[in-house]
């Protein structure tokens, strides 16, 4: 089917949310179920039929993918040597958030496969990424009591509203060995201004968002045709993360850099070390 084509098609789901989620739920299914993981040129590693961030795997969308894993590999990388820290040091490395590999795929090259660890509440995605890429995974719970000298979070923090956000980055602080790092993104300004170009839903409530990132520094809307409302559209104003940031009790977390726009022009780039 033509780009065109599907995008109306996925025009047309999206503005009927219970048919979208219908759709959506056989289509990761099938993805589950029936459809194989597929070698896609240039790209390291197979690619999974649910990384719903390649979405249909069309030539735009894989030099769009392979961009975002490579420049987000080098953010990493760069917010490392912020810390005074080269891969070398890493002993153990977490990506949160991993999905089906978008950005470890591209990590798994500087570092060992066996000193990175892998978390996403997509149980399957995690399970592609330890067979695919040799990763471990983390379970977060308890019982796991893996800490790291590097915690990175591509595209996560951008999509949980306020608590689960706060659980994330308590995690991260807690998980975090003393002069440790952890690089994350969020939407920040860069993105407000493209509000529109996060899907037609949006755009009738930029406004809105703005107002609310300009008051109390965040902003969050659930995707409208999603399962569940806990996962949609996040935007942080810089202050209200390095509030965030100061106010978990125990561990103490120095702001290290802050990149706004850094990742695909449009997500804003944190690294903070964990000093205490
Ligand atoms: C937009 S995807 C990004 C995936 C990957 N980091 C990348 O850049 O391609 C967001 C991922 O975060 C995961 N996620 C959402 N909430 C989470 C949570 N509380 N803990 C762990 N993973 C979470 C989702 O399942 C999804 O795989």
């Amino acid at each position: 089917m033509p780009r065109a084509a599907r995008e109306e098609v996925e025009r047309f789901l999206q503005r009927r949310p219970p048919l979208y989620r219908a759709a959506r739920a056989a289509r990761l299914w099938a993805g589950r179920h029936l459809l194989r993981p597929r070698v896609i040129a240039g790209v390291p590693g197979r690619v999974h039929p649910n990384d719903v961030v390649m979405a249909w795997g069309k030539p735009h969308m894989v030099s769009a993918y392979l961009h975002a894993g490579r420049q987000a590999r080098a953010l990493v990388s760069d917010a490392l040597a912020s810390t005074g820290r080269a891969p070398a040091d890493v002993a153990a490395c977490l990506d949160f958030g991993c999905g089906y590999g978008r950005v470890l795929r591209h990590m798994v090259q500087e570092l060992d496969p066996t000193r990175v660890w892998v978390s996403d509440v997509d149980r399957a995605a995690v399970s592609f990424c330890v067979s695919e890429f040799g990763v471990r995974p983390f379970s977060a719970s308890e019982d796991d009591l893996e800490t790291f000298e590097l915690i990175y979070a591509i595209s996560v923090l951008t999509h949980l509203a306020a608590d689960d956000g706060r659980r994330v980055l308590d995690l991260f602080a807690r998980r975090l060995r003393p002069g440790g790092a952890v690089m994350f993104t969020t939407h920040g300004r860069a993105s407000l201004a493209r509000i529109d170009s996060y899907g037609a839903w949006c755009g009738p409530q930029a406004d809105a968002i703005q107002r609310e990132v300009g008051g109390a520094g965040f902003s969050y809307r659930p995707y409208p045709h999603h399962k569940s409302d806990a996962y949609g559209l996040a935007w942080h104003d810089p202050s209200y993360v390095e509030a965030e940031m100061a106010g978990i009790a125990g561990v103490s977390m120095q702001l290290v850099e802050h990149w706004a726009g850094a990742l695909e022009d449009h997500q804003d780039v944190f690294v903070f070390r964990r000093t205490t």
